[in-house]
């Protein structure tokens, strides 16, 4: 009998008191606030955000929360719980970060904070204390990176202002998370993962374009419909500073970088491009190839949600883990066998790739059968013991407490 396991999360009030209880154990007092970011689904539209393309994630229940109180230097000081349940301690002076300087995993808070700070979005420069408590999977592609920075960057938001973020000073947050994740920690991720923490609303997908810098929400209505957005995290960590990411993005800002915005180009057009400064043509056409058509495909299957046509939204997906594999080459053997097992339609990875979790909208009657089939794989050949969630649309950043 293969065994597996479901990812368990903490309702918001349980998460807050976990948060509390360590903030007082690391630090003394009561922290002034506890604020929450969830970490995010994809939906369809996968490494398109940094080329001008169209993404559908949506905010997930999973959440990390930050109690915090400000300082009265410019340090941050900041206490993360472990799943062992370990606590790792860390400190720096706002002070003394520059972009290329190497402060670990202090680099998606203090970095943020930092970030906030340079682009104007917070006034002060102010020290704070912090402790973080998680319920999102490490290296599971559902972006825990995000939930860390965007839970810090509204409790620094809201304790330099007075009140929390508005529309547009979320977004300026989710420029400086992502300016902390590009200059400080070293991935130069695009924006997709903060915007989805930061906008997401229950019961609601986000359907965000990076080419005009907007979005909108749109009814994730699969209950009426009896699916299900079952999650497989394939437990093959990954990391996105490892080179990969890196490598897969060069190719698309070296066209970029000559011609503009992937999003007005032609295939035609960046072949000739190509050809003429001695590019290998080939490698060019895949990797573009993918962002050309999952933009196209996710433009469909935008409509295709709001026309509640789940047949056609879930052979983009299907199509979408294909482009991913084939073209873009960032899928790895776990993640390919979990979307085969769980069937031809429906199944894709989700997030950056090279590791991390597969997704499929299925039938609610086909769960059991579905998460069987995707961790019977995973034992035949030899892979790690995928863990399981079912995911609903929940709210972004906000303040718990
Ligand atoms: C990671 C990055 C995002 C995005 C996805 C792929 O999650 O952080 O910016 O590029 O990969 O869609």
């Amino acid at each position: 009998m293969t065994s597996y396991k479901w990812i368990e999360s903490r309702t918001p009030d349980a998460l807050a008191a976990d948060a509390t209880a360590l903030f007082n154990a690391e630090f003394g007092t009561a922290p002034t606030g506890v604020w929450a970011a969830p970490g995010r689904v994809n939906v369809i539209g996968e490494h398109v955000d940094y080329a001008g393309g169209v993404c559908i994630p949506f905010a997930l229940p999973l959440q990390i929360a930050a109690a915090v109180t400000p300082r009265e230097d410019t340090k941050v000081v900041a206490a993360s719980q472990k799943t062992d349940g370990t606590v790792a301690r860390a400190e720096v002076d706002l002070k003394d970060i520059r972009p290329g300087g190497d402060i670990g995993w202090l680099g998606y808070v203090a970095g943020t904070v930092w970030a906030a700070h340079e682009s104007g979005a917070l006034e002060n420069l102010t020290g704070l204390n912090i402790a973080l408590v998680s319920d999102v999977p490490l290296g599971s592609g559902l972006s825990s990176s995000a939930a860390l920075e965007c839970s810090v960057a509204v409790a620094a938001y809201e304790l330099d202002h007075g009140q929390g973020p508005d529309d547009a000073a979320r977004h300026q947050l989710a420029d400086a998370a992502m300016r902390a994740e590009n200059d400080i920690v070293g991935a130069s991720t695009g924006g997709l993962d903060q915007t989805a923490s930061l906008f997401g609303a229950e019961g609601k997908a986000l359907v965000i374009d990076f080419d005009s810098h907007t979005h909108r929400l749109v009814n994730f209505d699969i209950a009426d419909q009896d699916l299900v957005l079952l999650i497989a995290d394939t437990n093959a960590p990954h990391e996105l500073n490892d080179g990969q990411y890196a490598s897969r993005r060069g190719v698309i800002d070296d066209v970029q970088n000559a011609l503009g915005s992937l999003r007005h180009l032609s295939e035609e057009q960046i072949a000739a491009w190509a050809h003429e400064n001695g590019k290998d043509a080939t490698l060019y056409a895949k990797r573009t190839g993918h962002v050309l058509h999952e933009t196209a495909r996710t433009l469909q299957a935008a409509d295709a949600l709001e026309a509640g046509d789940f047949d056609t939204f879930r052979r983009f997906m299907a199509d979408s883990h294909a482009s991913l594999r084939d073209d873009l080459e960032v899928t790895t053997p776990e993640l390919d066998s979990a979307a085969e097992a769980a069937g031809t339609l429906g199944a894709r990875m989700t997030g950056g790739g090279f590791g991390g979790a597969v997704i499929a909208l299925i039938a609610k009657a086909r769960v059991g059968d579905t998460v069987a089939a995707i961790a019977s794989a995973a034992e035949e050949k030899g892979f790690a013991e995928p863990t399981f969630y079912i995911a609903t649309p929940g709210d972004g950043a906000r303040r718990l407490v």
